[in-house]
């Protein structure tokens, strides 16, 4: 009984990761032109009877920029970037580019109609389609049923995070490393709410959605991409080639403004419990969890900050703490998160959550934690993704809203440029928020703010 009950246990504790993405899956793909017959995934315009909208194919390859990932490996930024790297093929041949840009499964699982110049197509999010392309369209199909044989399950919260991370943060497995930024390629910043809401929809969470696939929640989506982040970025660092570059750890880790501001401008403040002249690690993502965590689950807040920091001093060196102890305290600290992310997924997010959230993130920046400029970008798409969905669920009145959205206007001005941006500027926009957001007023939707810094 006891060996059953641990078994049990080892198998619910057992990480979603074993789900391979779809450019590792066992199935074959057979391309997107499968998907595009006017019957299918093509049509001109959205259906009215259906439960999806047979436009998608459409929408994609007019409006999404996925669509065009793989042909902007053949403009000159990426021409430069592939010569400084001095690859020996250009971008669009090399799989360290192709991973990111295009849906690039081994060659053995390619099927006749495959082809590599569709970039991140349907089957680079949806998975290979071999096994289910036929039966998917069957009258007694079920979403269940797809995802085992082979669909990838996008409307789960934590898979779908795992997704899009993994190209737009990296992984253990493909990386923008700091020798690719160094080339050339842009920072990538990352919120999973803020770019589910840009992708140009190509799908509708309305009733039927949720009555085949469950409840959809951005606030949700959010926190379970801020633990999804951490867990890469924690992987990655602990990973034994992937963590390092030479004598030196994967730099672009660390937070790219530690290093790369001019030393005229000594801006180090006491943080994180790490001395000055060191580099710290990006902890945008593990600073938003930490508000979740404070907001929803304050009991566990105290130690988890404790091991965050840990884990930043340990990599430090700092007095008491031993370099080689890191990726010990790393692997605590990705269980801590592990646990985290079943909390969320189980969490109904109510209004009270949503406004505890919300005070928390003002409240920390308040706190100076949003020094780093990773860290305060990662905050404003954190800020305007939670006041929104608050907003749309009644929690501020339209006047309220105005003022708000003003607000995150010069936060967006503060943040405009990376070398350039000042802690204070964005911070005294935070007191007037902390103004506005203290006390929600009644009812009435207004538009989503305009959420991404440019
Ligand atoms: C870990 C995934 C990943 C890898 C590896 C990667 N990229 Fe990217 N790249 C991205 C993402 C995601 C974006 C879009 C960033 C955004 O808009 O938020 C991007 C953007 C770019 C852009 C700018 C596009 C624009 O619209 O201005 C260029 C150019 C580029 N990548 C070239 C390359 C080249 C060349 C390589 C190989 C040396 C490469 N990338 C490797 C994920 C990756
Ligand atoms: C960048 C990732 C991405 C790409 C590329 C992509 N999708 Fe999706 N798709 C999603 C996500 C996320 C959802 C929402 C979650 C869900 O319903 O599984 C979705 C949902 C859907 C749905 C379900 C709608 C519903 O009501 O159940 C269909 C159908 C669909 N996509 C078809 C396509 C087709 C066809 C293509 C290619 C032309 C495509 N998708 C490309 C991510 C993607
Ligand atoms: C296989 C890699 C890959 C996956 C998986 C992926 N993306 Fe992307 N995404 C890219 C690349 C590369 C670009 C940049 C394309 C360009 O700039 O033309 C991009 C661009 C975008 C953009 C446009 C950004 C901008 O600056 O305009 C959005 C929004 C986006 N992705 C959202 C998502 C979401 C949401 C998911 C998960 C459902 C996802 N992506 C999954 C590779 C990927
Ligand atoms: C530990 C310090 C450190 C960190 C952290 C760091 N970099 Fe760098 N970066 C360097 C050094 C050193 C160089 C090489 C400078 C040179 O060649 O003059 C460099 C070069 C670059 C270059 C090329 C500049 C040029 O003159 O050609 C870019 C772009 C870049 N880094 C981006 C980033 C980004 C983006 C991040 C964060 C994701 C980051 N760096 C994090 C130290 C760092």
């Amino acid at each position: 009984m006891k060996i059953l009950r641990t078994l049990l246990l080892l198998l619910a504790s057992a990480p979603a990761l074993a789900l391979p993405l779809p450019g590792e899956s066992p199935h074959q793909s057979i391309g997107v032109v499968n998907c595009a017959s006017s019957m299918c995934h093509g049509a001109v315009a959205p259906w009215k009877e259906s439960n999806i909208l047979h436009n998608e194919y459409s929408t994609w390859l007019r409006l999404d920029k996925h669509a065009g990932a793989y042909q902007l490996l053949f403009n000159d930024d990426s021409k430069r970037i592939a010569k400084k790297l001095g690859l020996a093929k250009p971008a669009h041949e090399e799989k360290i580019c192709l991973d990111c840009h295009a849906h690039n499964p081994a060659h053995e699982k390619r099927g006749g109609r495959f082809s590599i110049t569709d970039g991140v197509s349907c089957e680079g999010c949806h998975g290979p389609a071999e096994k289910w392309v036929e039966s998917h369209t069957e009258p007694d199909a079920t979403h269940a049923r797809n995802v085992q044989e082979g669909l990838y399950p996008t409307d789960q919260p934590v898979a779908m995070a795992k997704l899009c991370v993994s190209c737009h943060f990296g992984n253990e497995n493909k990386l923008v490393t700091h020798r690719i930024m160094g080339a050339g390629h842009p920072r990538l910043s990352f919120d999973l709410d803020t770019f589910a809401n840009f992708q140009p929809p190509h799908y509708k969470i309305d009733a039927d959605w949720k009555e085949r696939k469950g409840s959809y929640d951005g606030v949700r989506l959010w926190a379970i991409g801020q633990g999804v982040a951490v867990q890469s970025l924690l992987t990655t660092l602990a990973h034994p080639t992937r963590g390092r570059d030479g004598l030196f750890p994967e730099l672009v880790l660390f937070d790219c403004h530690a290093c790369h501001h001019p030393m005229s401008a000594q801006r180090w403040q006491p943080r994180l419990g790490i001395g000055p002249g060191k580099i710290r690690l990006n902890d945008a993502n593990l600073l938003m969890l930490r508000n979740i965590v404070k907001a929803l689950y304050p009991a566990y807040a105290p130690g988890f900050t404790a091991q965050a920091q840990r884990l930043h001093q340990t990599i430090a060196g700092e007095a008491d703490w031993q370099q080689q102890d890191a990726l010990k305290e790393a692997k605590k600290l990705t269980a801590m998160v592990e646990q985290q992310l079943r909390l969320f997924e189980k969490r109904r997010f109510t209004n009270n959550d949503l406004k505890a959230i919300l005070n928390e993130l003002v409240a920390e920046g308040i706190a100076d934690s949003y020094s780093d400029y990773a860290g305060a970008e990662q905050a404003y798409m954190a800020i305007a993704g939670v006041a929104s969905h608050l907003q749309k669920a009644g929690g501020f009145s339209v006047e309220r809203a105005r003022q708000i959205n003003a607000v995150l206007g010069s936060m967006r001005t503060a943040l405009a440029s990376d070398e350039k941006y000042q802690p204070a500027a964005f911070k005294a926009e935070l007191l007037k928020l902390r103004q506005l957001t203290g006390t929600p007023a009644a009812n009435t939707p207004a538009a989503r703010p305009a959420v991404k810094p440019s």
